[in-house]
Parts: structure tokens; C-alpha cells; sequence
């Protein structure tokens, strides 16, 4: 039987054993994926011990990406870039880890917007976080003109400005609604708008009525900025999509199959958050 599971401190919360065993089942594979709360002082041992317990690898959440990330034997390009990892694997009984969370944002948008287009365009992203980074080096790996980053905290701007070069742009956080205007996408990737956080507010008033609004918060499924971007006409990418393509990789590195995101599946996790959920 392969072993794989999720780690992080709490772990709880997590929806991955959700979506790793509907695949498991889906495709008949003699495998586990497990919640394993790991606390900080633990983390080191329990990475370096991952092929001896017998995991082909896990998922790493908060508060432990970028710890895991200097403690994998090799990291790829993007994950260097990111400093953090979400997902590690054991190969010749060594440990990789690598970063899937672009990727699950860009598969999101990719099969949620199929028709936007942002080679060339220009983004506003609000947040600059661990999941800011993420989102801004995917999308100037996808070949976007501009990335405008809006933060709370303007530090944070200016040190994502610093690693990414002049596509980077920083913007007040005030300042963010006089920047929507020329934008084809907006992205919340800050915890507001999240379950027990405060709403997002943001003036969209001179937001283009073909840009898409996405948001990486997925609890509620409808954040408050997705359900003021609908009700205004533009099109919204909900954030539970993005957490289903994130994982794809990892099943794949792990079980050796690489599972498709479906409706089902999609309708499965959207239940377990809200049980009034309807397609
Ligand atoms: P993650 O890994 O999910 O990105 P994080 O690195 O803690 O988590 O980042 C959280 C993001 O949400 C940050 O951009 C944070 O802004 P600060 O850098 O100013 O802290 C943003 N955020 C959280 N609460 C916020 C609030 N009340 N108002 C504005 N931004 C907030």
C-alpha cells in the first residue's frame, strides 16, 4: 500500500484527505492519505524520517512550507523562487519538494475562465503573503505584463517588488481600486473575506466589465468580493477550485497516476464546507 498524508500545526482543518481519498477510490489505487499533525520542534525529524515511515511523500501546510523548503535535498526553479513547498516526495529514498500552488491557481483559472486571456495584460493582486507569492510568480511565469501588488503592510510590496523585478509593481492598499481600471484580472490572496475574518471591501466601480475576480479564499465558497464582482457582471473564479488543482501533482508524484479534477469532486468538497451547497 503507498502512504502519503498531510502535515501542518493544527491540521484539522485540512480538506486534502477529502480530495486524496475520492481519488484513491476513483482509481481503484491501494493507497492512504492521512492527517499527521506535526508541531514545529517535530518538523525536521519527521521529513527526514518520511521513507522510513513508509510515505511516498505528503503535503506540507501551514505554519511549515518554508521551513520544509530548506530542509528538501532540491527544489525546482518556481519553488526557488517561492521559498516555500506544498508538496514533497521520495525518490531513491531522497526528499524533493516543490511548489504546485501556481499551478492549481492557473489550472483554476484556465478551466473556470477559459476565454481570458492574460499574456500581456495586466493584473492587480491584493496581499502579499505566502500565497501572494504563489499567485505573482505564476502569473509572470504565464507571461503577464504587469503584476500591481497591493498590501496592507507596504514592506511586504516592496520585498515582493525586489524579488521579481519591475513587472512588479507596488500600489498603496488604499490606493488599489484607482488601479483597476486597465486590469484584466483581480485576485484577493489576504485571509479577508474568509469564515471569523472581516469582508474585503474594495470599490470596483472602475473595474473593465470584461475582467475576471478571483479569490484564493475558498470558505465561504462566494467570498464577498466574488459576490460584489457577479452582481456587478463581471465574471468570478471561486478559490475551492484552485485548492482541487494544487493537488493534482501530488497524487500524481505520489500514487502515480495523474487524476482529473471533475465535477464530482469539486461538488464533493464545495458539500463539505457548506451543506447547502447546489450546482
Ligand atoms: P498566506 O500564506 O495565506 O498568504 P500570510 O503570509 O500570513 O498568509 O499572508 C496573509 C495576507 O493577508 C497578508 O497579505 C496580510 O497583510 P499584511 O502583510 O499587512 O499582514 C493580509 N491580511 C490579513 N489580515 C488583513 C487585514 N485585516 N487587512 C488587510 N490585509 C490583511
Amino acid at each position: 500500500m503507498i502512504k502519503a498524508c498531510v502535515i501542518g500545526w493544527p491540521i484539522s482543518q485540512s480538506r486534502s484527505p477529502l480530495i486524496h481519498g475520492y481519488w484513491l477510490r476513483k482509481y481503484g489505487i491501494d493507497g492512504s492519505y492521512t492527517r499527521q499533525p506535526v508541531e514545529p520542534a517535530e518538523l525536521a525529524a519527521f521529513i527526514a524520517g518520511l521513507a522510513s515511515s513508509g510515505y511516498a511523500g505528503c503535503n506540507v501546510t501551514i505554519p511549515h512550507k518554508e521551513a520544509v523548503f530548506e530542509m528538501v535535498a532540491r527544489a525546482d526553479d518556481t519553488t526557488q523562487r517561492i521559498g516555500a513547498v506544498n508538496t514533497v516526495y521520495v525518490r531513491d529514498r531522497k526528499i524533493f519538494g516543490t511548489n504546485t500552488d501556481g499551478e492549481g491557481f492557473l489550472n483554476n483559472l484556465r478551466s473556470a475562465a477559459p476565454r481570458l486571456t492574460l499574456a500581456n495584460g495586466r493584473a492587480v493582486v491584493l496581499g502579499a503573503g505566502g500565497a501572494s507569492l504563489a499567485v505573482v510568480n505564476a502569473l509572470l511565469e504565464h507571461g503577464v505584463a504587469e503584476v500591481a501588488v497591493a498590501n496592507r503592510t507596504a514592506d511586504k510590496t516592496e520585498q515582493l517588488r525586489r524579488r521579481f523585478g519591475s513587472r512588479v509593481t507596488a500600489i498603496g492598499w488604499t490606493e488599489a481600486s484607482d488601479h483597476l481600471g486597465d486590469c484584466s484580472l483581480l485576485v484577493n490572496t489576504t485571509s479577508l473575506g474568509m469564515k471569523g475574518q472581516p469582508d474585503l471591501t474594495i470599490d470596483l466601480s472602475r473595474l473593465s466589465g470584461t475582467a475576471v475576480v478571483t479569490d484564493i479564499v475558498y470558505t465561504p465558497l462566494r467570498t464577498k468580493l466574488l459576490a460584489d464582482a457577479a452582481a456587478r457582471g463581471n465574471q468570478v473564479v471561486e478559490g475551492l477550485g484552485m485548492l482541487l488543482h494544487q493537488a493534482v501533482r501530488g497524487f500524481s508524484l505520489w500514487f502515480g497516476v495523474t487524476p482529473r479534477v471533475t465535477e464530482e469532486l469539486h461538488d464533493l468538497v464545495a458539500r463539505d464546507i457548506d451543506p447547502e451547497f447546489r450546482r
